[in-house]
């Protein structure tokens, strides 16, 4: 039986790593401690655990008395990095929720500590899990565009997701370098992991322009604004009974709001981002985020040596109503072909279960290399991170001025 800590027991903490511990995977795997700096949050996710937890506020006490095989890493993104690497140094392997972290500096931390350390952290990539993309994965490894010369990926968040990300912590770079790291580091490492390849370059455009201070009212926050009968964005799951638990009757202890003004001026991230990336083997990327579509949903196309791959997922239109997912591919012939794909249900596409089933039994073959470690965590951010200095610093930016590629060349069997 292996021993786990939970660091930030919010939404993500509970739902997906908690939960799963106590209810489907409880012959492998004990959750022995949950820490959080809201006490009443982390007594609130025990009590729904149906054995007793310790809770604590405290990290360095509860690794001393607790002593896990694994560190579960579910906080605020800004605070990965310190638990992560407080964690490595006392030889405890680590589970780290994307983002791996949000900067270059802790981004090199990390690593530093996975190399003086020897331990592992595995930074759950849940999409790769996805069975669109897992297909799609095979059939690029099977070769069936060539060399991959060009991808253009666009992704539209519509205005329930993409607003949410404007009311909480999200809302500023500081906790989460905005969106591009946040939310991209998904996209990036879809990318990256499909077509086999190292980002080198980033040029970066971003705004603010639906958002924050684009907004004609505000108020502090939904529960107590007087727009809100009018307002489209007004918050909908006040009350539904796990957010009123897990952060309303919590908000006495650290002022966390679930339902912030998504036009406060504070806000700093950008709803709408564009970007051209090269990589290192050679392909370009252009790539695309809004946070204020109408519809939710992504659009890729991989061009190569010897064709052409395109598939998307909409929750609108005619796709909507489809029960099977289509990838298309062209040939240099005029030749096109078409794979179904049945639509899976669960969270991500059932992407989030086959996850967990890896990171607790680990009785399932990794062909594809889903299982993602802290070359792909930090490949990934650092297009976020790249493309926010070039929006500050109107230049590309390079990947190398920010994390040396020769770390991987001489420790390259640590991160395989
Ligand atoms: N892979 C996915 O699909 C996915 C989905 C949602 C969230 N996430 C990730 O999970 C993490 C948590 O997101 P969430 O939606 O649960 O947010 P949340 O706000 O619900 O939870 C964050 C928790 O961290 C706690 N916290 C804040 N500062 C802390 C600190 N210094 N030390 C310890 N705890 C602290 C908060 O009190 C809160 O309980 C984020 O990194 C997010 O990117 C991933």
């Amino acid at each position: 039986m292996k021993e786990y800590v939970l660091v930030g027991s919010g939404g993500r903490g509970y739902w997906m790593y908690a939960s799963a511990i106590a209810e489907r995977y409880n012959d492998v795997a004990h959750l022995a401690g949950i820490m959080d700096v809201n006490r009443k949050r982390a007594e609130y996710v025990e009590s729904l655990i149906p054995y007793e937890v310790p809770v604590y506020t405290d990290f360095d006490k509860m690794m001393e008395e607790v002593r896990p095989d694994c560190a579960i890493v579910t906080t605020v993104d800004r605070f990965h990095s310190q638990y992560v690497v407080k964690a490595l140094d006392l030889g405890v392997d680590v589970i780290c929720e994307k983002p791996m972290t949000m900067d270059a500096d802790s981004c090199n931390a990390i690593l530093d500590a996975e190399e003086r350390n020897g331990r592992r952290i595995t930074v759950t990539f849940n999409c790769r899990y996805m069975p669109l993309f897992t297909r799609m994965k095979e059939l690029l490894a099977q070769g069936v565009v060539g060399e991959v010369l060009n991808v253009h990926f666009e992704w539209m968040l519509d205005t329930v997701h993409g607003a949410d990300y404007f009311r909480r912590w999200h809302r500023k770079l500081e906790n989460c370098g905005g969106l591009l790291v946040h939310k991209s580091t998904h996209h990036f490492d879809i990318v990256n992991w499909l077509i086999g390849q190292e980002p080198a370059e980033v040029f970066a455009n971003g705004a603010l322009r639906f958002y924050g201070a684009a907004g004609e009212k505000r108020s502090e926050r939904c529960c107590t604004c007087p727009h809100a009968g009018e307002c489209e964005y007004v918050y909908q799951d006040s009350q539904v009974p796990w957010v009123k638990a897990m952060y309303y009757d919590c908000e006495s202890e650290d002022g966390y709001y679930r339902d912030r003004c998504v036009f406060a001026e504070e806000i700093d991230i950008y709803d709408t981002m564009s970007l051209a990336v090269k990589y290192r083997q050679g392909a370009l990327m252009s790539y695309s985020l809004v946070a204020h579509a109408p519809y939710e949903g992504w659009k890729i196309s991989i061009s190569g040596t010897k064709g052409r791959m395109e598939a998307c997922e909409f929750d609108t239109g005619t796709q909507a109503c489809d029960d099977c997912f289509h990838i298309k591919l062209f040939d240099r012939k005029g030749g096109t072909m078409t794979y179904d794909l049945k639509k899976e249900t669960g969270s991500h596409g059932g992407g989030d279960e086959r996850l967990l089933r890896m990171l607790f039994r680990g009785d399932l073959a990794d062909p594809l290399g889903q299982f993602a470690g802290s070359k792909d965590g930090s490949m990934s951010i650092l297009i976020g991170i790249a493309a926010n200095k070039s929006i500050r610093e109107h230049r590309p930016v390079t990947i190398e001025e920010l994390v040396s590629f020769d770390r991987w060349k001489e420790r390259k069997e640590a991160w395989e």
